[in-house]
């Protein structure tokens, strides 16, 4: 969130390492934003998230992957049949899965519904193992799934609020994976979500001449110009790629 009091020029990137991604963000994520990546089931979320995390890796820089409902081993093993991922990242400490259940557990945050101090103690102990681990970069999978344990808008906003400030002071760039029904006219559960985060970006399915397409499209990225155009997302054993839903049919804007 620091990003945004920069001029546009200055601000610093944090390359997604997928190629289509970064020319349509003109670079990348402004470093310290946290963006929500928004769709239903199976739209490639939990893939693209993967991705962000593993590029980084291997261009050196830390990520960690905090996964609320699927274990870390059946992650890995699906991350593995991609041909982008080097074991190696796992090895040296570039690429930690933490499953946040055990952080629950860990924390004793055993209530139904978060307190607002349970929620500052989840926030610091993010932030704090994101510190000890000199992570860059973050994915919480997902931000849903927490919220399902916040319920009120209040403390929903509080929670990002925080959690986006704590990761932007040690310089972090998060996503937010963001789980929303295929019919949805909003990019989160509550609504509050997306309107504290710094980015959205939104993963959906699109019908074409028969075939189920996945799409991508840029909501919006505070500190940057990008395309708001459509995109088509390939999920390949290389690795997320994009095209253009509609040649020409591109259009700029500035945030
Ligand atoms: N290793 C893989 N190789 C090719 N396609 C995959 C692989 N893993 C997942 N997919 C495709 O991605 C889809 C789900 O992607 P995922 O990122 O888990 O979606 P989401 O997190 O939005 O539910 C799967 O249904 C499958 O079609
Ligand atoms: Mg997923």
């Amino acid at each position: 969130m620091s990003a945004s009091a920069h001029p546009l020029t200055s601000v610093e990137r944090c390359a997604t390492g997928i190629e289509g991604l970064d020319n349509i963000l003109d670079g990348g994520i402004p470093r310290g934003n946290t963006v929500l990546v928004s769709g239903s089931c199976g739209t490639g979320k939990t893939t693209l998230s993967l991705e962000f995390l593993v590029r980084g890796a291997m261009a050196g820089e830390r990520s960690l992957f905090l996964s609320v409902t699927e274990a870390s081993p059946k992650i890995l093993q699906n991350l593995s049949t991609f041909e982008f991922f080097d074991p190696k990242v796992m090895a040296d400490h570039h690429l930690t899965f933490l499953d946040v259940p055990v952080l629950y557990e860990k924390l004793g945050l055993q209530r139904e519904e978060l307190s607002s101090e349970d929620i500052d103690l989840l926030v610091a102990s993010i932030v704090k193992l994101a510190s000890e681990l000199k992570v860059q970069r973050l994915v919480l999978d997902s931000i849903t799934s927490v919220c399902y344990r916040v319920r009120q808008d209040e403390k929903i906003r509080d929670l990002i609020l925080k959690l986006g400030k704590g990761l932007s002071d040690i310089d972090c760039t998060s996503i937010l994976v963001s789980e929303i029904g295929p019919q949805e006219n909003r990019y989160s559960l509550y609504g509050v979500e997306e309107a504290i985060a710094d980015g959205v970006l939104l993963l959906g399915n699109v019908q074409r001449r028969g075939d189920l397409l996945r799409t991508l499209k840029v909501i919006k990225m505070r500190g940057t110009t990008h395309s708001r155009a459509q995109y088509v997302l390939d999920l390949t054993p290389l690795g997320i790629l994009l095209a253009p839903y509609l040649k020409g049919g591109r259009s700029w804007e500035g945030t």
